[in-house]
């Protein structure tokens, strides 16, 4: 072992995740429990019920990443845990069976802010892969998810100036609603982004929100702009208002989860790279659930190529919420020395030390 290894713990919200991570880097285990079936059936979660599967899938998860890495708990260097931001209940799960473990283990307890965890996704190693260049500094880092959008400056390990953020929805929901009302299901995100995929008309423009010179954002008032779109195009084809009541024809549905994708895309591409011409930034680096969007993968390459810039995106199962982001963020923590007592609590709404 050339460096640490942390047993990282993730509930935040909707993935029970357990991970083994060398050195911040290499990933040994990396085991994820998905809710998304369980909240599929509510079109959205339901903090209870997510907290109780958390209860239900964290024992088997911890004892599937431990058997996976072929490792005890006893050796393990630290036990890393999301603290915050997220569902009170759905954190508690991941936090109490942390200090449990480092309790009973005598480890030491790292406390990890989850959106550090999206930022630091981007370090990550997956078991059989060749090493590869680190992020280099000073990068931007994009973290688009379904709780969280925004976008920071680092210049070091640990340290972020924030650019600009969303002003009401994040990426991710908007993408959740807009594919609600598209009659895709939940998470809507990854079905926006195969429904777009098979549009043949890719004219139809949806606004975008500029927030005149700023680095923030706003998704709110596309999202109204889809609805009407999409009412519209109901009316048009005669189906009544309510989108449970029928769906349009799937050319028309691509169509208009490819106008919506656009938008959203296309702002974040350009303010990211607006971003990184100003702050003469050498490095992007993108995170978060929406980061797994393909056309926005495309999008940001292309533009990076451009530049000449060293480009960093985790492939899309480390974009989503893992425990072994938390791994990753954790051991830069731990060699900070940054270390939490058995008072540690939730903070559901803790924001990205800047
Ligand atoms: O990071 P994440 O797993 O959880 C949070 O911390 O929020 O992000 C989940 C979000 C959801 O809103 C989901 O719809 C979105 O990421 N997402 C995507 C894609 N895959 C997941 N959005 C667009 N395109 C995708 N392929
Ligand atoms: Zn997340």
């Amino acid at each position: 072992m050339s460096g640490p290894l942390v047993l990282a713990v993730e509930s935040s919200c909707d993935e029970t995740g357990v991970a083994l991570v060398e050195d911040g880097r290499r990933i040994h285990a990396n085991v994820v429990a998905s809710q998304v079936a369980l909240h599929a059936a509510t079109g959205g979660i339901v903090p209870e019920v997510a907290a109780r599967a958390h209860l239900r899938w964290i024992v088997p998860v911890m004892d599937e990443a431990l058997s996976t890495a072929g490792v005890t708990l006893g050796d393990v260097d630290a036990v890393a845990v999301t603290y915050g931001p997220g569902l009170a209940g759905s954190l508690l799960v991941g936090i109490n069976a942390a200090k449990a473990v480092a309790w009973a283990h005598r480890k030491p307890l790292v406390p990890v802010n989850h959106l550090e965890g999206h930022v630091y996704a981007g370090w990550l190693l997956d078991p059989g892969e060749a090493e590869h260049v680190a992020p280099s500094f000073p990068l931007v880092a994009l973290v688009v998810s379904g709780g969280h959008t925004f976008l920071v400056e680092m210049r070091d390990h640990l340290t972020y100036r924030l650019l600009g953020q969303t002003v009401d929805d994040a990426a991710g929901e908007a993408f959740d609603k807009v594919g609600r009302l598209l009659g895709l299901g939940y998470p809507g995100g990854p079905a926006i982004s195969r429904a777009a995929e098979g549009a043949v008309d890719r004219d139809r423009a949806f606004p975008r929100a500029w927030m005149g010179d700023s680095y923030d954002l706003s998704f709110s008032g596309l999202k109204t702009a889809a609805r009407r779109i999409i009412g519209q195009a109901r009316a048009d084809t005669g189906l009544p208002t309510d989108e449970r009541d029928g769906s349009l024809p799937e050319p028309i549905v691509a169509e208009l989860a490819w106008g919506f994708q656009d938008s959203v895309v296309d702002v974040l591409v350009t303010k990211t790279m607006r971003a990184v011409d100003e702050t003469g930034a050498r490095g992007v680096l993108l995170g978060g659930g929406v980061a797994a969007n393909a056309e926005l993968r495309a999008r940001i390459t292309k533009e990076a190529e451009a530049r000449g810039l060293a480009l960093v995106i985790p492939r899309p199962g480390l974009c989503t919420d893992n425990g072994a982001m938390i791994g990753a963020a954790g051991a830069r923590r731990l060699e900070a020395g940054v270390l939490a007592g058995l008072d540690l609590d939730a903070r559901p709404s803790l924001p990205l030390a800047t």
